[in-house]
């Protein structure tokens, strides 16, 4: 079944959607990841090259022109796997359902670029993050010993269609 184009929030008649995003998202993109990551925090200058980038692709998730949440997606040139590098949703809407459209919305991208896979990494105590990957289909193939800035395992997923 294909994934909807549109989240209906469960609180009001809005409608949210995700598109790539552009340099107008700048300055809510950083405050999001401000925001959510303590450690390993992506730069203004990051951002504005993953936003610039042949090889990236930066999708949002929006609801009434308020950016809710943001991934970032890595490709390789003739590669069949892409990589989500980075995936955030706003704190006051998460366990919404958000999450998991974004993480549609990504497959949709690397589908349509023809990718066959996607592959991630998430810190070991993630659970939430697990969760939410282990929901859509992903299965865990390995392990990056201290991965993270704190030392932290980084626990490697993957999906194949
Ligand atoms: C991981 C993350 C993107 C999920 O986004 P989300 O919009 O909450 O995702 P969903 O609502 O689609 O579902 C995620 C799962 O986590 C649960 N969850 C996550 N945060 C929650 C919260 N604050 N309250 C209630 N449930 C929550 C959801 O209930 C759901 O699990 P379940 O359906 O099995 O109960 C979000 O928690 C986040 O931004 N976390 C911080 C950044 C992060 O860890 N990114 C991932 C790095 S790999």
């Amino acid at each position: 079944m294909p994934a909807p184009a549109e989240l209906h929030s469960p609180t009001s008649t809005a409608t949210t959607h995700v598109r790539r995003a552009t340099g107008d998202d700048l300055d809510a993109l950083v405050a999001l990841e401000q925001a959510t990551f303590s450690l390993d925090r992506m730069s203004e200058r990051q951002w504005r090259r993953h936003l610039d980038s042949a090889s990236a692709e930066v999708l949002v998730a929006v609801r009434e022109r308020r950016l809710l949440g943001a991934a970032v997606v890595f490709y390789r040139r003739g590669g069949d796997i892409a990589r989500l590098y980075s995936i955030a949703v706003a704190a006051s809407e998460r366990g919404a359902g958000t999450g998991a459209f974004l993480l549609a919305a990504v497959e949709r991208a690397a589908r349509q670029r023809g990718c066959k896979r996607l592959r991630l990494e998430v810190r070991a105590d993630n659970t939430a993050a697990q969760r939410l990957y282990e929901r859509a289909g992903y299965r865990l193939f390995g392990l990056h010993r201290a991965y993270y800035e704190d030392g932290t395992d980084a626990q490697r997923y993957e999906k194949s269609w």
